[in-house]
């Protein structure tokens, strides 16, 4: 196995898998947890979960600079194409497609998708990725609790990505009750103490994965990583 997921900061994160570099939401420049500029970042692909502007973020630059493209739903895809992105790939929910670093599904999410500029940007979603070597990874974006999250954990998750900061997406009692639903082995919290809104105790959320759940808790700082 060879997968590294990096927290970069809010909903930012980076992933290594199989020496694939991806990068999923990508808000570096404004984004008050990370000290990098979107001038610093590495990446082959770039994955969207909702139109959102902490969300796509500064995906047309980086696309520019690197050459990767961009992973999104048809009308972000669209949008980010008129700003100038290179090359795009929609996905819609629930069907795998190939990639270089393994397959991608794009899961439901109950959010906004609005664009900076006012454009609708679909439907908002969430990540389901899985390795070469079928490692499982689940991106839930920023969404609420729903029931399907059972669905996606019977799909066997070797790690999920989950908001707790609560006002715009669940807070720590439902990103809890989502761990319950999931079962991953190993659970990051996310989209939390970025601005004084989303403020909460990642200690303490891990501390009641531990206790309540079957999932081992990775609290991490922006810019910590874990190797799994
Ligand atoms: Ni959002
Ligand atoms: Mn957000």
């Amino acid at each position: 196995m060879s997968l590294t997921y990096t927290y970069i900061g809010h909903g930012t994160h980076a992933l290594s898998v199989s020496g694939h570099r991806l990068l999923i939401d990508p808000f570096i420049n404004g984004n008050p947890a990370t000290t990098l500029t979107a001038d610093d970042v590495q990446c082959d692909f770039i994955l969207i979960t909702h139109g959102h502007g902490d969300h796509v973020g500064d995906a047309v630059a980086i696309a520019q600079r690197t050459g990767a493209p961009c992973i999104a739903n048809a009308s972000i895809c669209k949008w980010l194409e008129a700003k100038g992105a290179p090359k795009t790939q929609n996905l819609y929910f629930g069907g795998w497609q190939k990639f270089l670093f393994g397959r991608a599904k794009m899961t439901i999410a109950f959010h906004g998708s609005s664009l900076p500029d006012g454009t609708d940007g679909g439907n908002p979603g969430g990540y389901l990725i899985e390795s070469n070597g079928k490692e499982r990874i689940y991106f839930a974006g920023d969404t609420a609790l729903f029931g399907d999250m059972a669905l996606i954990g019977e799909e066997g998750l070797d790690l999920a990505v989950l908001p707790i900061g609560d006002h715009y997406t669940m807070g720590p009692d439902d990103a809890l009750r989502a761990v319950k639903l999931l079962n991953p082995k190993h659970v990051v919290p996310t989209h939390y103490n970025t601005w004084p809104v989303v403020a909460q105790d990642g200690d303490a959320w891990g501390q009641r994965v531990t206790s309540e759940t079957k999932s081992t808790p990775h609290v991490l700082l922006p810019g910590q990583s874990i190797d799994l």
